[in-house]
């Protein structure tokens, strides 16, 4: 019996999805269905002073609006990791919290009707004034919540400093970014008596049933969502929607199944974006290169609905030792759409920080980059003192500049040209945290000789189905031909949803577990397995994956066009699960890296205080002619904790890379850049 674990398979859904065959949230047929559109307040803090339903509810088609006085009643305990959401609370009141809060829901009998109408719908508002300008010294700024990345002081930071024979100190600016999946949020619900039912294009059915049963104060058991394929999330698909909760709202009050899916512009204003950053990194190192202090501290934006924390402190505890490490995270409230998860959330913006900061130490000290962070390789958790599962950062340094050719260049800066252009190598090192978390997976011995395998997790796209067919079938001595898999429902039991890496790591693990007890039984009957306890026994570990991005471009003086002509990254991510799909996926989220560092930039008019490119057409997203050859590969990994040896690959691609390009930048210019994204006027 030969493994599929490790083994590079194309996608099981591969055929389905190039032939069209497979179905994304707004393509399911659903009998009856209406359409609701949604209407976005264009104000960015006031009331609500009319919706006049008067001037649509003749038009053809339209079954009726709701706003803030007949929309049901949402239960406001209702939110996930970090409390009460009030971004769920929709048309409860008529305060407008920020540009881009729906106010009403248009519902028609046909898409077309829908729009017209509530492109038509006039509402009124009472503006007040609003304040939607980030900076980290802002009057309001507070310490941010403390959960996944808390405040740590190890040493003495200050008479480290002191005591350094190079400080670098410097500010470091990220936009705000926006997830920008491809299929754009959809929903469809209905009500089979006291039963809701959706279809749902999202990151995590099982919570955002949970979620959706608090708003409408149903018992769990009466909320059923799924999804079939899920084109993209980037983060902005884990939480329970706009698209979901309007939809359950319309299908409640007009009594049939109701369909809501965002336009690409409503998809900027009304889901999730990436909150601007403003960070101070302070690094002291002696003479020879080995730090003393780093202190790290961020602020970013948020919104007073809800809290949020994006982690910028996180790898700055995990990459170099020194005998000082402070962070500390600071919030901002402003008037604007609540941030929340993006592509490798804190880590990435973070990462352009610490890794652009490492840089300029180098610089300094007149060392190689590459020498300085493998000088300052801990032994130990920097700031846990907790041994590391597994880390092998190193490998990826040396093997990422053995196959670069790092070692012949020149390290100081515009030394190359090219014909007119300007050309630079950098690098970043990088890691993403890594774990699993509670999930449970039910497996069936079918009597044909095939095991129908569930568990509620999702695929966005990246190979999750894929991945999990190859985990089930060698945990049941099967070929994979034999599993039938079953994930995207709410109604397979509580899962962990695509996001923060740990996937293949949360269902793998559940899925070997019921693999094992249904074999200790003789592989019959029904098994049903849930890894709370096991991961209560995982030894307390330093778990992360790592990497190494080493990029080259060009800079055109004349222009400051910057072109990225190579990116490399090495990636120690545990066990590779299907070489084929994690290297799309770490090449997808380099790529990701290269569009944050030189394009995505989410700009607001300062007096409207609203979004003014939120479309693809002013929002550039890297395209294929922005795209160098990459080369992305693995070293040999392994997570000792967790069944399969799985680390992650989901998001660590994306972290890392906007630091290797901004320090090639620097390298072919002498110019440091600071501020993402690297735009012309910042080049030169
Ligand atoms: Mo994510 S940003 O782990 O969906």
């Amino acid at each position: 019996m030969k493994n599929a674990v490790g083994v590079a398979q194309p996608r099981v859904e591969g055929r389905a999805k190039v032939t069209g065959a497979a179905r994304y949230a707004a393509d399911v047929p659903v009998p009856g269905l209406a359409f609701g559109v949604v209407v976005l307040s264009t104000v960015s803090r006031g009331r609500v002073l009319d919706v006049d339903v008067s001037a649509v509810q003749d038009m053809a088609g339209v079954l009726g609006v709701i706003d803030h006085r007949n929309a049901p009643r949402l239960d406001p305990a209702a939110g996930g990791f970090f409390g009460p959401d009030g971004q769920l609370q929709l048309l409860q009141d008529e305060v407008i919290p920020f540009a881009g809060r729906p106010v009403a829901l248009v519902v028609a009998e046909t898409l077309e009707q829908a729009r017209t109408a509530a492109e038509a719908l006039p509402v009124t508002y009472d503006e007040e004034p609003h304040d939607t300008a980030f900076s980290a010294d802002h009057p309001a700024s507070r310490p941010a919540v403390t959960i996944f990345d808390e405040p740590v002081d190890v040493g003495d930071v200050e008479a480290e400093l002191a005591a350094s024979s190079v400080v670098v100190e410097e500010r470091y600016r990220t936009p705000e970014e926006h997830c920008s999946a491809m299929e754009p949020h959809s929903a469809t619900a209905w009500w089979e008596g006291e039963r809701l039912e959706a279809i749902d294009s999202d990151q995590a059915p099982f919570s955002i049933a949970r979620t959706l049963a608090t708003l409408f104060s149903l018992s769990p058991d009466l909320v059923h969502v799924r999804t079939e394929h899920v084109g993209g999330g980037f983060g902005s698909k884990g939480l329970c929607g706009p698209q979901l909760i309007l939809a359950a709202m319309a299908a409640l009050l007009f009594g049939r199944p109701v369909r809501v899916t965002l336009t690409r512009p409503q998809v900027f204003l009304a889901t999730a974006m990436r909150p601007a950053t403003d960070q101070l990194v302070r690094i002291g190192a002696d003479a020879d290169g080995r730090l003393r202090a780093i202190h790290h501290e961020a602020a970013f934006e948020i919104s007073p609905l809800v809290e949020y924390l994006e982690g910028c402190t996180e790898l700055t505890k995990t990459l170099y030792a020194a005998r000082a490490i402070r962070t500390r995270l600071s919030a901002v409230p402003l008037d604007i759409l609540p941030p929340y998860s993006m592509r490798g959330p804190g880590a990435a913006p973070g990462s352009f920080a610490l890794e652009s900061a490492m840089d300029e130490v180098a610089e300094r000290l007149g060392v190689d980059p590459l020498e300085l962070r493998l000088r300052n390789e801990p032994v130990t958790g920097p700031v846990s003192g907790l041994p590391f599962s597994s880390r092998n950062l190193v490998a990826c340094l040396r093997e990422g500049a053995r196959r670069f050719g790092w070692d012949t260049r020149d390290h100081r800066p515009r030394r190359r040209r090219e014909g007119a252009l300007l050309t630079g190598t950098g690098l970043a090192a990088t890691s993403f945290s890594a774990g699993a978390f509670p999930s449970s997976a039910t497996i069936t011995a079918e009597p044909d000789g095939t095991f129908t395998v569930a568990i509620g997790a999702t695929d966005l796209g990246t190979g999750a189905r894929t991945a999990l067919t190859a985990i089930a079938a060698d945990a049941l001595a099967v070929g994979t031909e034999r599993i039938r898999l079953r994930i995207s429902d709410s109604g397979l039991g509580p899962a962990w949803g695509a996001g923060g890496s740990r996937g293949t790591t949360s269902w793998g693990w559940a899925i070997i577990e019921a693999a094992e007890k249904l074999r200790a039984q003789g592989c019959r009957g029904t098994v049903t397995a849930d890894t709370t306890g096991s991961l209560g026994g995982l030894p307390a570990r330093e778990r992360h994956s790592f990497s190494a991005v080493f990029a080259e471009v060009t800079v055109d003086p004349m222009t400051g066009e910057v072109r990225v002509r190579r990116l490399l990254g090495m990636f120690a991510v545990g066990r590779v699960v299907n070489p084929l799909m994690a290297r799309s996926q770490v090449v997808g989220g380099m790529i990701g890296g290269l569009s944050m560092a030189l394009h995505e930039e989410g700009l607001r008019d300062p007096v409207s205080g609203r979004h003014v490119n939120a479309d693809f057409a002013g929002y550039h997203i890297a395209a294929h002619a922005d795209v160098p050859d990459i080369e992305a590969d693995f070293v040999p990994d392994h997570e000792p904790g967790i069944p399969m040896g799985v680390k992650g690959a989901g998001e660590i691609g994306n972290v890392g890379t906007a630091a290797a390009i901004a320090n090639a930048v620097w390298h072919a210019t002498g110019v440091r850049q600071r501020s993402l994204p690297i735009r012309l006027d910042r080049v030169l």
